[in-house]
């Protein structure tokens, strides 16, 4: 098969490369040509871990090509896919379907021939329909099919999430397409990952409703945690006791300063927004929405409280990125918590093994260290942000030497309070006593 992806980041890229690594020929199209012109240079523009060797491997046997001009790509491709941003409106939350609304003008006048329109990005219930129109209405003539084909890859694992996914979502009603998205799977399908073919509404609600629910579950947990704090439980313990119920499942009961990141805060909002105008409000994920945005809010004061106050006080954090092996810095809870504590008077430096390149504009007054000792020189407490397998494994006496107080805030919860203590550190984590 031959696949034009139209946008070039995080889930283009990596579904660009999956599926030329399955055996078909991918074109992947971005506008931003800095970013192409570094992918043909054979620099990846992104870190996710195996992603180099990936495009790699399959730009030299021939599978995977780059372009900024969309034309060529477009025209000889069976399946189009769309993975541009699809991030939040500015003022009311829903989804900004300006970029996917221009890709649907772009393959309009380019196709050529069938072609599949399958949506990647993530888009409210409706838009294949938006889609659909937009191209009809620039090609009266034009046989094509658009399907919702919804990605659920996490950054940070995303190759081995595409290559062996939980499922495939489809969603088309159009037996031809059926037949390209059967093809474009198929190494999947072998593997017996089961390929769900839904309606093309019911694909689109599918991604939104995953997202809401994994949200609504790590908010769940957080304040379970506090409850802990309150009433002198643990929560490690409580969550690993209700994970081993199947009907719970261990995932995503880790608690922490709040989810980020570049999908669950704008998909939950967008969802909010939808199911309200639908008439058919989800006040659970409206009430995770507001529980967690006070929840980033409040860590500055929870750190305040461990230093003692922060006037004067030197800050520092290790971990900017909303999750590990990623160097993705949407909506991450440092870009809450270190404008709070500068605020409070106090001094933040901070590092991150992959982040700091795209967290230095957006963090104004914070010092960059060049790696975690650096950042904890002198400082008065030490904020675990990021839960990096290289903050696991501090050599902590050099740590506790180099702080001017031994106080650490575990965020993350990577370390046992009784080590901690008995090292000589003032420790808090997250709901354990
Ligand atoms: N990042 C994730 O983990 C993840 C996971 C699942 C789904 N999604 C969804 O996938 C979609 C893409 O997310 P992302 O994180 O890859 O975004 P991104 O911002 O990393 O990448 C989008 C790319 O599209 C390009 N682009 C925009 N308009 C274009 C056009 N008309 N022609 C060519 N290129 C264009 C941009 O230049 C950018 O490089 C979003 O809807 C997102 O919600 C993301």
């Amino acid at each position: 098969m031959r696949v034009a992806m139209i946008g070039a980041g995080y889930v283009g890229l990596v579904s660009g490369a999956c599926f030329a690594d399955f055996g078909h020929v991918v074109c992947c199209v971005d506008k931003d040509a800095a970013r192409i012109a570094a992918l043909e240079r054979g620099e990846t523009p992104i870190y996710e871990p195996g992603l180099d060797e990936l495009l790699a491997r399959n730009v030299r046997e021939g599978r995977l090509s780059f372009r900024c001009d969309a034309a060529e790509a477009i025209a000889s491709a069976d399946a189009v896919f769309i993975a541009v941003g699809t991030p939040s409106r500015r003022g009311d939350g829903h989804a900004d379907l300006s970029y996917v609304h221009a890709a649907a003008e772009e393959i309009a006048q380019l196709m050529d021939g069938f072609t599949v329109v399958v949506t990647k990005s993530t888009v409210p219930v409706g838009t294949g329909d938006e889609i659909e129109q937009i191209i009809r209405a620039r090609r009266v003539d034009a046989d094509f099919a658009v399907v919702s084909n919804p990605e659920f890859l996490r950054e940070g694992a995303a190759i081995n999430d595409f290559k062996r996914p939980d499922r495939v979502v489809v969603g088309t009603d159009d037996e031809r397409a059926r037949d390209v998205m059967r093809e474009l799977y198929r190494p999947l399908f072998l593997n017996e990952t089961p390929l769900l073919f839904v309606s093309r509404r019911t694909s689109e609600l599918i991604k939104y409703a995953a997202n809401a629910f994994l949200a609504m579950k790590i908010t769940f947990i957080n304040e379970v945690a506090d409850l802990c704090e309150a009433v002198g439980a643990d929560v490690q313990q409580v969550a690993r006791g209700i994970g081993l119920d199947n009907r719970i499942g261990p995932k995503f009961l880790h608690p922490g300063p709040g989810y980020g990141g570049s999908c669950f805060p704008k998909d939950a909002l967008a969802l909010a927004r939808t199911a309200t105008e639908a008439g058919a409000p989800i006040r659970l994920v409206e009430t995770t929405i507001e529980v967690n945005d006070a929840r980033k809010r409040s860590m500055a004061a929870r750190i305040a409280a461990a230093a003692g106050g922060l006037q004067g006080k030197t800050v520092a954090i290790l971990g900017l990125t909303f999750k590990p092996n990623t160097d993705d810095m949407r909506d991450a809870p440092s870009l809450e918590v270190a404008p709070r504590l500068m605020a409070m008077g106090a001094r933040v430096q901070a590092f991150d093994p992959q982040g700091m390149g795209e967290a230095r504009p957006l963090l104004e007054g914070v010092e960059f260290r060049a790696g975690p000792y650096e950042a904890v020189e002198d400082a008065d407490v030490l904020v675990i942000l990021t839960e990096w397998d290289q903050f696991r494994a501090l050599d902590l006496d050099r740590v506790k030497l180099l702080m001017r107080r031994a106080v650490v805030v575990d965020l993350r919860n990577i370390y046992r309070p009784e080590e901690m203590r008995a090292r000589g550190f003032d420790y808090a984590s997250v709901g354990r006593a």
